[in-house]
């Protein structure tokens, strides 16, 4: 049963890549605090990642992995709705009619797709531009009131609301108006070796990746960038890095930064950078250890994800024929 007291909360992560810790502490982990207080919908959006070429078997492997990671990162199928984006034809269906009311210059504005078309110069098709009206559609097609998201994605998410409240205007209450919801600061992890930068999968040496073995990761904290003050305080301005590694260390552990101040003070940078590594190690370990285990129970991964794209489906074609009526569809 659909629980429709609780506010709804919609959000997807691309399978472009593996599951970091940065992606784990900035989203994953929050995800999966909401699940009680919230209806919530979480979504593998393969669809959108395709507007960069990929290659088929990583895909597979990779949305399939993505999948396992979530439930062991505490994601209860029994709670949320855990589907593939793909598998739910509703999203390419509201994005083609919500195309017809985002305007050109809307989408040319997008920070995201500037960006994205400087890096991929070789191949800036459709599917880049119109990226954010797949993403309204995602939003749109289960009423979400909350879309927890990083800040990058902020700006397709007003796009979103823009364009409900357009079509609203024109044929009435159809689309809930959506809600970006930011988590609070503290949670964005920074790359170990350029703190300046988000933790990314492109800089595989500054990234810690979910499934990383215990050994790499305490080379990578080894190896972090720290500074020459030779003190250990939090100044993200002034000392990027340590402030990076105190940050996590909070973040793992659910201290106060004033607690974990008091603890490092007087100490060396090697130390923090060590029990900065352990912590994490030990944080992540359960989660490797459960993924592998899902990993090798394909049958019920596969019914997580085909029982979601069930419940997913009723919900989304309500929505979708609905917005069919009122622009004046024949019903099928
Ligand atoms: N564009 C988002 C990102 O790259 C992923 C995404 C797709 C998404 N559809 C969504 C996030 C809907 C929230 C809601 O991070």
């Amino acid at each position: 049963m659909e629980n429709t007291a609780k506010k709804r909360i919609f959000s997807g992560i691309q399978p472009s890549g593996e599951l970091t810790l940065g992606s784990y502490m900035g989203a994953i982990r929050n995800w999966t605090v909401l699940q009680d207080a919230y209806d919530c919908v979480y979504c593998i959006v393969d669809l959108h990642t395709i507007t960069v070429r990929q290659n088929p078997a990583d895909l597979r492997r990779r949305c399939m992995a993505q999948l396992a990671q979530y439930v062991a990162c505490g994601l209860d199928p029994e709670k949320s709705i855990l589907f593939i984006q793909s598998h739910v034809p509703e999203h390419a269906e509201l994005s083609w009619i919500l195309g017809c009311y985002t305007q050109f210059g809307e989408l040319s504005r997008m920070t995201q797709f500037k960006q994205k078309s400087q890096r991929h110069a070789d191949n800036i098709n459709a599917g880049l531009f119109t990226y954010p009206v797949l993403m309204a559609a995602d939003i749109l097609l289960y009423q979400a009131d909350l879309v927890p998201v990083g800040a990058d994605q902020k700006q397709h998410v007003e796009l979103c609301r823009d364009i409900a409240l357009r079509f609203n205007h024109i044929y009435g209450d159809i689309f809930t108006i959506p809600e970006p919801f930011i988590p609070e600061i503290g949670a964005r992890v920074m790359s170990l070796n350029h703190p300046e930068d988000k933790m990314s999968k492109s800089d595989p040496e500054g990234c810690v990746f979910l499934l990383d073995k215990p050994e790499d990761i305490k080379r990578k904290f080894k190896r972090a960038v720290t500074d020459s003050e030779a003190h250990i305080d939090y100044n993200p301005e002034k000392q990027p890095g340590v402030s990076n590694l105190l940050s996590i260390y909070c973040a793992a552990t659910g201290k106060a930064m004033p607690d974990a101040l008091a603890q490092f003070d007087g100490q060396g940078y090697g130390n923090l950078k060590s029990a900065v590594g352990e912590i994490v190690i030990e944080t992540l370990r359960p989660i490797r250890e459960e993924t592998e285990r899902l990993l090798k129970d394909k049958a019920y991964l596969e019914n997580i994800y085909k029982t979601g794209a069930e419940r997913a489906s009723r919900i989304a074609r309500r929505t979708l024929l609905k917005a069919h009526k009122k622009l004046g569809f024949l019903p099928r």
